[in-house]
Formats: C-alpha cells, structure tokens, sequence
C-alpha cells in the first residue's frame, strides 16, 4: 500500500508518526461551513456532531491539525498509566473483505487500501507525566465549541485483581481530567489486546465495579464507555441498564476483532486476531446502535449514544443521527481524507 493519501504514514511506525505531524496550513485556509442546530457531546454543548475518535490523534500537535480540518471533538489516543511501547509494524493491514457481521470469522489482507484495514498496535502510551502535560497542551489548541476527550485504559499485572484494575482506570481519568480533558472514554473494548482490560465490554459486572469506582474519582464530569461489538440483545438490555447511573454515553463499535490472513493463507499477527476498522463494519455498527437505541427509547433512559466504526459519508453520519445517536466519531475515513470533515460539512448545507 502506498501512502500517497493518508497523513498518518503507514509505511512507518508509531514512533515516527508520533514525531512527523503533518501541518494544517498545507490546506490553506478551508471554510468551516457551520452544521445548523444545537448539539451536544456526553450532554456538553458543542459546535457539531463531528468527533475524531481514539485512534489516530497521537499526541497534541495531532489534535491541534484535526481540530483546524472541522472536527469539533477531539479523542486523545488510548494513555495508560505508564509508558507501553506499541506493538511492531505493520500497525494497518488493508483487508479485503464486504461486510463483516459478526467476529472471529477469518479474512484476507490485501495488497490495496479498500477502505477497510486491520488495526494493530496495542495501545501504545506515554508515561503520564508526558500525556498529561501534553493534553493541557492539546486543550489549549483547541477554539470556543470544541472539547477534548481523553481515551483511559487499565494495565494490569498478572495479579491484579478486579479492585486494582478499577483503581488504575480511575486514577486514569483523574489525571486526564485534571490536565485538561473535558470528557474521558473509558476503554472497555480493544479486540487487539487479548487480556481483561481490552475485552471488559463482554464483562458487565466486572465492568459495573470498574464504573463505579471510576464515577466516585470524578464526581460528575463526562463520562463516556467504548464497547465492543455486541449483537446479543440480552448484553445489550444488561450494559443499558448498568450504565445508566454511571455513564453519559456509550460509544460504539470499537472495530471487530478477527484472525487475519496473507493471499498465501499464512496467519498474520501470530494468529491472533485485531480489530477490523473502516467500511467492512458500517453496516454492523449501524444494527447495534439500532439495538442500543431501542432498549434505551423502551426504558425511557436518558443514556446517550455515540456511534463509530465504517462511518464514511454523509449519508452515514445523517443515518446515526437519525437513529438518535447524540454524535459520531470517525477514525478511519479522516486518516485517508483529511478533509473529510471539511467535505461533510460542505454537502451538509448544500440544498
Ligand atoms: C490508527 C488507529 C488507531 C486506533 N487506536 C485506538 C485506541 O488507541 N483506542 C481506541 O479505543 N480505539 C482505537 N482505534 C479504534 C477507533 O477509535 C475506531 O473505534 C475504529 O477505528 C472504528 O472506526 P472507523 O471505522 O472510523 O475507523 C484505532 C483505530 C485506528 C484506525
């Protein structure tokens, strides 16, 4: 794959990504159409629906270059509470797949970008001193209906119980919160990362006591929690009807985790599976907000729910809102189109 495209450079590592960043004004000065009506984001006022989401903004300068392109929410990438370096490249695979609907099917990569890839870098972080003094940096880039969310994960040992992997996501969120954050997302759903911390979303109760604990550190600031793909009703009345009292908002699908082969059907990644991201997941990401959406409408719950995973039109975004998501994150469709947003907003007002 050529990266003639993307800003991110898949060709090289995180690490270089991290330190090559590209500069907003090689766009000149693009118009920021305005998208009419009041909107919100784990309920505070903001100047769009349009949110970038944990992912591809690495650090600050990344954030203060989506924040100029029509992005009113910007996610800090996944921090942890100490330093982890991120998994070797190749950190995007294209795939080539339709339509995934469900997880652990087995798909093939393939030798061109078709708007979906494998995604894999194990929630890569700074220690804290550095992403802390960063996401002060990055709240101070951004303008007047903006706001900044930071993406939290836990790493626990191997001996970890359930109370020291809660305490870790709390002291997370503090600290984002106290540098700046003006929301954080819990991550309960990396399919990359093949221990408790990424697969939570399929615990409710030990997620429940993560919750808690997390809520009772942050007292009422906006708290947002990413899942997984969820296709059991019965999990998604469960994660409803726990969430309520301690979240904002649920934010989904992460991506869908599957195993990964080369055209010669060797596996790739050691057999393990990653999570698939982009237009491969658009339409399974749309069923489960549908899901969601129908529990929370039948309940009468003020949960808000913000939808991510394939969205790469318009026509998407109008699908989501029209579903009653509160707002949309995109990650994929902004790494290859960095005025993707900037697109959006034109043909949103167009007649
Ligand atoms: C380059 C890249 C890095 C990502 N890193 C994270 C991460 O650190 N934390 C997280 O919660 N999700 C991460 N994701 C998942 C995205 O936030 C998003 O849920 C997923 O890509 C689906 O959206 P999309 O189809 O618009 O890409 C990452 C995705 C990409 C493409």
């Amino acid at each position: 794959m050529t990266d003639d495209h993307t800003v991110y450079n898949v060709n090289r590592d995180y690490e270089w990504n991290y330190h090559h960043v590209p500069c907003a004004e090689v766009h000149g000065n693009p118009d920021i159409a305005p998208i009419p009506g009041n909107w919100t984001y784990a309920g505070l006022p903001v100047a769009s629906p349009l949110a970038m989401s944990a992912g591809p903004l690495l650090n600050s300068r990344w954030i203060a270059y989506y924040a100029k392109l029509g992005f009113d929410v910007l996610t800090y990438k996944t921090v942890r509470r100490c330093k982890r370096d991120s998994y070797p490249t190749p950190n995007l695979v294209p795939v080539a797949t339709g339509e995934l609907k469900q997880a652990h099917t087995e798909i093939e990569c393939s030798d061109h970008m078709d708007h979906s890839w494998a995604v894999s870098f194990g929630m890569p972080s700074r220690e804290p001193v550095v992403w802390q003094e960063d996401v002060t940096r990055a709240r101070e880039s951004l303008r007047s209906g903006q706001l900044l969310s930071v993406s939290v994960v836990a790493t626990p040992e191997p001996s970890d119980n359930l109370h020291d992997i809660a305490e870790d996501y709390a002291s997370c969120a503090k600290g984002a919160f106290a540098s700046g954050a003006d929301v954080v997302e819990v991550n309960f759903s990396c399919p990359n990362v093949a221990t408790r911390d990424g697969m939570l979303y399929a615990q409710p109760e030990a997620s429940l006591e993560i919750l808690k604990r997390v809520r009772d550190s942050i007292q009422d600031r906006p708290l947002l929690v990413k899942l997984g793909y969820i296709s059991n009703p019965e999990l998604a009345r469960h994660w409803v009807e726990l969430a309520e009292g301690w979240a904002q908002a649920l934010v989904m699908v992460n991506c869908i985790g599957t195993k990964v082969k080369t055209r010669e059907g060797d596996p790739l990644f050691d057999g393990e599976p990653r999570g698939i991201a982009g237009q491969a997941i658009c339409s399974a990401v749309k069923d489960q907000v549908r899901l969601f959406r129908s529990i929370i409408k039948e309940r009468a719950s003020s949960l808000r729910i913000i939808a991510v995973g394939g969205i790469s039109s318009l026509q998407d975004v109008h699908d989501h809102l029209e579903t009653g998501a509160e707002a949309v994150q995109i990650a994929t469709a902004a790494m290859l189109d960095p005025l993707w947003a900037i697109r959006v907003r034109r043909e949103w007002n167009q007649p």
